[in-house]
């Protein structure tokens, strides 16, 4: 009897503690929704990046990796997509970013690559 209470607990502790039930650090998910609003999205580029999970989701452009049981943004990569606005601040608020790569619209240059900061 105490055996099966044991075994009930633990299935529910690995229920909860499961890697596919991670989710992407709502901090990383507010800095990712303010750089669309800035980054002047004219051909609507960045459509799927709707909802709360980046990571599970799939946003365009957005890799992540988990990391202690939290799924962080680690790459960004908008190549192309004919931004006309400018990067949001906030973006600095990825703190587990390490890889980051942009064109800009006018002259395709690379705006940056890895770390802004
Ligand atoms: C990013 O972090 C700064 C400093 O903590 C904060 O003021 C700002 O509101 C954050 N941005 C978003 C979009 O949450
Ligand atoms: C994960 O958590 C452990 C224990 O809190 C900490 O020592 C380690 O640095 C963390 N790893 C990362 C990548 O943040
Ligand atoms: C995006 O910009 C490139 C380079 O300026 C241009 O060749 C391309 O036609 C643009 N795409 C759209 C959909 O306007």
């Amino acid at each position: 009897m105490f055996q099966t209470e044991a075994t009930l607990v633990l299935l529910v502790f690995m229920i909860f503690l499961h890697p596919s039930e991670c989710v992407s650090d709502p901090v990383e998910v507010r800095a990712l929704q303010a750089v669309r609003n800035r980054i002047g999205d004219v051909f609507d580029r960045l459509s799927n990046w709707e909802g709360e999970d980046p990571c599970g989701d799939v946003w365009t452009g957005v890799i992540c990796t988990t990391i202690n049981g939290t799924d962080h943004v680690t790459e960004l990569t908008l190549l192309n997509m004919n931004f006309t606005g400018s990067l949001a601040p906030d973006l600095g608020n990825l703190t587990q970013l390490v890889i980051m790569i942009m064109f800009t619209r006018r002259s395709q240059q690379l705006l940056s690559v890895s770390r802004l900061w």
